[in-house]
């Protein structure tokens, strides 16, 4: 039986598959079989990045899996070290060269990179949406401050904002303004990367629900209107963790979820990148 497919979030014309599937490198990395175990699980969104050396096994999944290519939502990303111009074209490049296609659904910024002017970085990944390599582009690990000079310094909308986000990590004031100015909001480590497993009241409302930890977490975001996209290199966690559109939390829960945030939650924190800290 075909499983149902994801909600999708709007933006600027876009329109992004709630729950997708993330590939940064697992142990071992990165088998096609993975990627395509998702797509029949039913995620159509796959989130991939020149970076973590996953392109070509992604692409590979995609033309294996026989869904057709206009049906999934692909999003891969430059790398920090990439956002001159003349870099950010060639990074383009091998990553469409890497994935086999001739365009991506979304092109992301990954990182900023304090020594790069934004005026530099965001007219080039404007030009790659105009030369059709990418049909939407936005920003990943930017701070409101980031985010906001790189709207005003971009000829073409950004459409999504790709972030840590899960139960220990609040991210409140950066989920207002990437709302506020019209962009998905993309959750990454949404199950904290396994940490969350051996939470208390994560295993409460689990049970509770006859649901596991990571349905509860990702439900969570969904009820939030955030996209997710969890990583699992296991075919039946990875088609659970799918199953996360036939309940609903309640007020309380979804309120004693949002408690759990703590001072330490953030996993993703490389230094010196984020000019200003994160909000
Ligand atoms: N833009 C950025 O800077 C950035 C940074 C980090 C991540 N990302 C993206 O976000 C994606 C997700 O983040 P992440 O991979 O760091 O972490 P994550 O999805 O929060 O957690 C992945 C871990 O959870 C385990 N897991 C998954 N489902 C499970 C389940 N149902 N039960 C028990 N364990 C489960 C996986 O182990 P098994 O494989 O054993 O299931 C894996 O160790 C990445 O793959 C990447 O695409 C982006």
């Amino acid at each position: 039986m075909t499983a149902p497919l994801s909600p999708t979030l709007a933006a600027h014309g876009a329109q992004i598959p709630a729950l997708g599937f993330g590939t940064s490198p697992m142990t071992g990395g990165l088998s096609p079989d993975t990627v395509v175990a998702a797509l029949q699980s039913g995620y159509r969104h796959i989130d991939t990045a020149w970076k973590y050396g996953t392109e070509s096994a992604v692409g590979e999944a995609m033309r294996a899996s026989g869904v057709p290519r206009q049906d999934i939502f692909l999003t891969t990303k430059v790398s920090h070290e990439y956002l001159r111009a003349d870099a950010f074209a060639k990074s383009v490049d091998e990553s469409l060269k890497a994935l086999k296609v001739d365009q991506v659904d979304l092109l992301l910024v990954h990182w900023p990179n304090s020594e790069i002017a934004l005026r530099e970085t965001m007219p080039a990944l404007a030009k790659a949406k105009r030369q059709g390599l990418a049909r939407h582009i936005g920003v990943a690990n930017f701070n409101i401050a980031l985010l906001d000079q790189a709207i005003a310094l971009c000829p073409e909308p950004l459409v999504a904002l790709q972030a840590e986000y899960h139960p220990y990590l609040d991210q409140t004031k950066l989920l207002a303004a990437a709302r506020a100015r019209g962009l998905v909001f993309v959750a990454y480590c949404p199950l904290g990367r396994g940490r969350l497993f051996g939470d208390p009241v994560l295993a409460e409302i689990a049970t509770a629900r006859g649901k596991s930890i990571a349905q509860v977490a990702l439900r969570w975001l969904m009820q939030q209107g955030v996209a997710a996209i969890p990583r699992s290199s296991n075919p039946q966690r990875i088609a659970d963790n799918f199953k996360v559109f036939d309940f609903t939390l309640n007020d309380d829960e979804m309120a004693r979820i949002a408690a759990l945030k703590r001072p330490n939650g953030r996993i993703a924190n490389p230094g010196g990148r984020v000019s200003g800290g994160w909000d």
